[in-house]
């Protein structure tokens, strides 16, 4: 694993804005992300996407219609066609200006200050995303010194075989719905730094067998205060949570 020891035990665990402060503002908008550094989170968790211009563009669904006043699919969309949307409204009129942001825009403004969760969302839709990212990471000038403070995942584990392959460095992670067989454990610990089981999997038991495997232990999405604590008393490396001012006791 090649997922820095003392960064995990000096914040464990680490403090993971899902889309920003989600619980309180709409999902990956800059407004989310600046309230979720307000509210003290060590990571902001942020889903990737590739325009029909193909830049990185940050955003959960593949659709725009949930959250925000596009339709259809996003990958039909230019940046600058998406820049026209209003990506706030639909969570309360207050964020009508926010816009869909990209993932340059999200690296520029927060990266000096907190770390970088990034989820490569549905990769079989984008051919070359990773390359795409890799690329992305690597024109930072602060690469080598802040490098630790990204991190990238996705439910998509031949997606992050690619991405690691193509950046050794930076810490990947595979998320998980689903029961686990050892075998497949085996398979992703040869690549991957942590493993992302969803909360309502999540045990001891498979806390341990992760572990076993030499990888770090996340969990999402944790919107209950007392069910921190507990994650908390169990040591897991990493807490995803909509709501990043729960992690305070
Ligand atoms: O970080 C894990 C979580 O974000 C994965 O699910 O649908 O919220 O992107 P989703
Ligand atoms: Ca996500």
């Amino acid at each position: 694993s090649n997922f820095p020891d003392n960064f995990t035990m000096q914040h464990s665990p680490l403090k993971i804005g899902h889309r920003g402060a989600s619980g309180y503002c709409p999902e990956n908008t800059m407004a989310s992300y600046y309230k979720a550094i307000e509210l003290g989170a060590d990571f902001l968790e942020v889903d990737i996407h590739l325009s029909k211009d193909g830049i990185l563009v940050v955003h959960h669904d593949s659709t725009l219609d949930r959250t925000t006043n596009g339709k259809g699919n996003l990958r039909d969309y230019t940046v600058a066609e998406l820049k026209e949307l209003d990506a706030g409204s639909w969570f309360h009129a207050r964020f009508k200006d926010e816009r869909v942001p990209l993932l340059s825009e999200i690296l520029e403004n927060f990266r000096s200050e907190v770390g970088i969760l990034i989820e490569i969302k549905h990769p079989s839709l984008y051919p070359g995303i990773e390359k795409k990212l890799a690329e992305e990471l690597s024109k930072r000038e602060d690469y080598t010194s802040d490098k630790k403070r990204i991190l990238v995942h996705s439910f998509d584990m031949e997606s992050m075989k690619r991405f690691h392959q193509l950046m050794p460095d930076i810490p990947v992670g595979v998320l998980i719905k689903r029961r686990i067989s050892d075998q497949k454990l085996k398979e992703i610990a040869e690549f991957a730094s942590f493993l992302n089981p969803k909360q309502t999997i999540l045990s001891t038991k498979l806390q341990m067998r992760i572990q076993e495997q030499g990888m770090k232990v996340f969990t999402w999405t944790v919107n209950n205060k007392k069910q921190i604590h507990m994650l908390k008393k169990m040591k897991l490396d990493g807490i995803i949570s909509d709501f990043p001012d729960y992690f305070i006791d």
